[in-house]
This record gives C-alpha cells, structure tokens and sequence, in this order.
C-alpha cells in the first residue's frame, strides 16, 4: 500500500501549471463514443479515474492509444451496450456513460455507479430526463435495463437542481436525438462548457453552454477532432491553498482565474495577495492567515463543493474562527475526523463545519476518507509540522496526478513510498 510521507512546515514557492481537468477529462472521454472518427483529447491528466475510463472505452469497442497526456480514441462503428459492473463501481462518473452509450448504441445495460461516499448519490434526474427523451429504462436491483427502440428523441427537461452529471447525460444524448432539446436549469459549470465546445467542434449544434437554458438540435453524426481539456480548478485551488498554509508565494500558469471567482475571494479574505491575469494567478501569503467568515458550497458559480476540503484544511491554522455549510452533499466531511488527529479544533453539525484556527497542527498518521478529503490531508499535511503519513492513496489518485511531483517542485520535503 503507498503512503505519502510529508515533512511539513516548507514554505512553497515557485511555479507550476496544473493538470488538465479530471471533471471535464471524464464526461470528454464519454463523448468519443459518439463521434464517428478519431478523436484526440490532449491535456489529459494521469489519474485513476481517466483510466477506468479508458477501461470502459475499450471495453465498448474502440481503440485507444495514450502518448503521455494525449489520448487518440478511434470509436468502432459498433458500439457495445452494457458496461461491467466492475468498471461501473470504479467511479461515480461512469454514469455519464449511459447518455452516450444509449445514443449511440441505442441500449444500455449497466449498474448503478461507484465513487466517493459523499452521502446519497441518486440518478433520478438523469434517468428521468433520459426517460423524456424516450427511452425505456427498468431498473433491476442494482441493473439499469435502457432501451430507445425508436431512437432518442428531443424534449423540453427541466432539472430540479442543476446535477452536473445529469446535465452531461443529456447532452450526450441529445447531441444526436432527432429534434431539440431544450434543458432548463442545467449545471452552469465550466467543465460543461468544456464538454459543449468539446461537442460543437464535433458539429453538435449547442447553444447556451454556461447559462441555465441550453438548446441542443441534434445532428445526423459528429466527426472527430483534437480538442485540449481545460484545466483543473480544484487541483488549482488545492495548490493555492497549501502555498497559503505556508506563507507561501506561488504562480499558477495555464488556468482559468474567471473559473475561480468564488474560490479566488476566498483566498483575499484569508488575507492571501492575488496578481490575477487572464491564465495565471500569483498568490502571495501572509505570516497567519485570517479566519473566512463563511463558505457556503453551491452550484457553480458559487463556491464549488470539491474545493470545500482542502480550503477547511487552510481555514484550520488560519487566526479566529471560520463557517463552512456544505450544501451540495450530504456527508463530506469525513476528513475532520483525521484533520482533528492533526490537532485541527473542527466541529461538526449537519451540515455546519465550525473551525477554530489553530497556531499550527502536527504530523499524524492519516488515511484519504474520499478524494478531495484526501486533498485536505494534503494541504494538512504541507502546514503540519513534523512528519504526517497519509494512507488510502486510492481515493487522492482519482483525481491528483502525482501530486508530490509538483509539490516538490513548489519546494514541499513529500515523497510516496510503495
Ligand atoms: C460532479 C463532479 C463532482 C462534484 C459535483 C458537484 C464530476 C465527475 N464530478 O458530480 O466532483 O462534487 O459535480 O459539483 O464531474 N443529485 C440527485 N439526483 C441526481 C443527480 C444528482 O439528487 O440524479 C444530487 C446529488 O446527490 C448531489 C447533488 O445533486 O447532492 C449534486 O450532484 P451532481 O451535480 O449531479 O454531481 P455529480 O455529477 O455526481
């Protein structure tokens, strides 16, 4: 089993430009399906999930050949219409397989998803939207059994909460059904305008990418393309925020600062000094952070959820006491149980996080609860000082590649022993 070893309390700094984003890499790489020529996805992060996704392209009957952060996905005209239940629980995301695969395929048999246990994780709204567009879906125990003997059809879907992942599910499936679709209050994140541009480059004809209407006219085929993931805010905002707990002084090139609106403000109310420009950020730390009155985690472009861990972590040295309310999931804060081991001062009510800042932590041994809690250890462990072990590395490796990599760069004493 790997393990991070971090020798905390290294100031960081220096520059790096962070990876290509694991939210967008995934529902990108389910739209290959859909194309009827070669697509090449580059800027592809190296993460567990990318390859459980490439597991799954495989698996449905294309090739696919990996040059370092490229992907070349040539789709094979049959598509096969059921995913293993393996490669299913590998990731919560692995849904947004379903809109793609019915398209194309016209059926889908497969299981209901895996990921980080954030609480419920239903798929009512994808299946219902999917459902308005025609198919014909029985659920089984945990099997999904979904059909479109006529072919998908456009409709008019009106989510009950803008689900990133059910608003992807639709436009995969819409993208080729016959007539428009029109989705209101869809998921305005930038990883769906991603996956939009991604699609129109294709020939999907979508409009209102990153607004809450969007009007899909489904088309006869897309054609391949070569197409650059955006970059990743959260793994931007995880960096940001272990500089932070350092008085650190790092730049950020190759990112998007408008996507980090939210996150960004959060670090000047720490005190943090930001030079923003148009793909970089330099944040500059002070001594002490100061507390962050309160971070309330909503739909984009509010304060994303993902981002919420590793900035409890920063909240947790920073002088006086911060408020986080988490909105989005129901339980994601199984990292303050091993914050706390870290001499954090957490409490936790429903979904109220209550953080009295602390001088300093120490080194602990720790293990990842889910991906972003990993995240959190992370930044934990950047501050702490002394030595902090963290554990249960699966859960980080979805969704940061290498992260010692990097932080070494950044000057952080972090090594991972197998
Ligand atoms: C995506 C992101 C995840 C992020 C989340 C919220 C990917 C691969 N994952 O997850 O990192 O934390 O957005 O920004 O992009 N819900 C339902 N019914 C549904 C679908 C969702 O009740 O059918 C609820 C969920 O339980 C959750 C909330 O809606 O409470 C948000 O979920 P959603 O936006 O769908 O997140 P994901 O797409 O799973």
């Amino acid at each position: 089993m790997s393990k991070l070893v971090i020798n905390g309390g290294r100031r960081l700094e220096g520059e790096l430009t962070p990876h290509g984003a694991k939210n967008s890499a995934l529902p990108l790489l389910a739209a290959t399906v859909l194309s009827s020529s070669p697509v090449i996805l580059d800027r592809l992060p190296m993460l567990t999930d990318v390859e459980a996704s490439v597991a799954i392209l495989t698996h449905l009957g294309c090739t696919v050949h990996r040059d370092g952060n490229s992907v070349e996905v040539i789709p094979s005209a049959e598509c096969a219409n059921s995913i293993p239940e393996h490669l299913m629980r590998e990731m919560r995301s692995s849904i947004v397989f379903l809109g793609a695969v019915l398209a194309k395929a016209g059926s889908a048999r497969l299981c209901f998803p895996g990921g980080c246990e954030l609480g419920p994780r239903p798929i009512d709204l994808h299946l219902q939207a999917l459902r308005q567009m025609g198919a014909e879906i029985r659920e089984d125990g945990c099997a999904l059994h979904c059909a479109a003997p006529k072919g998908l059809h456009g409709a008019r879907i009106a989510l009950s909460f803008p689900s990133v992942g059910a608003t992807e599910n639709v436009l995969l499936a819409a993208v080729l059904a016959k007539g428009q679709t029109v989705l209101s209050n869809a998921a305005k994140e930038p990883e769906i305008i991603d996956l939009c541009t991604f699609l129109n480059a294709c020939g999907a004809r979508i409009c209102g990418a990153g607004e809450s209407v969007l009007y899909i006219e489904g088309v006869e085929r897309l054609i391949g393309c070569r197409y650059s993931v955006m970059p990743d805010r959260i793994e931007a905002a995880t960096f940001l925020a272990a500089a932070a707990v350092t008085a650190g002084d790092i730049t950020l090139h190759g990112l998007k600062p408008s996507h980090m609106t939210a996150v960004l403000s959060v670090f000047e109310e720490a005190g943090c000094t930001l030079h923003i420009r148009e793909n970089s950020v330099r944040l500059k730390a002070p001594a002490r952070l100061s507390r962050v009155g309160l971070i309330r985690t909503m739909p984009y472009p509010g304060f994303p959820t993902d981002a919420q861990a590793p900035i409890m972590a920063m909240t947790a040295v920073a002088s006086g006491t911060s408020v986080i309310i988490e909105n989005i999931f129901d339980s994601r804060y199984k990292h303050v149980c091993e914050l706390v081991r870290m001499g954090a001062n957490i409490k936790t009510e429903g979904r109220m996080a209550v953080v009295e800042g602390v001088p300093c932590l120490h080194g602990a041994s720790v293990c990842c609860t889910d991906l972003r809690g990993g995240a959190a250890l992370l930044v934990a462990g950047i501050a702490a000082q002394g030595v902090t072990q963290i554990g249960r590395l699966c859960h980080l490796d979805r969704g940061y590649a290498y992260p010692e990599k990097l932080l070494t760069q950044l000057g952080a004493d972090i090594k991972r022993i197998n």
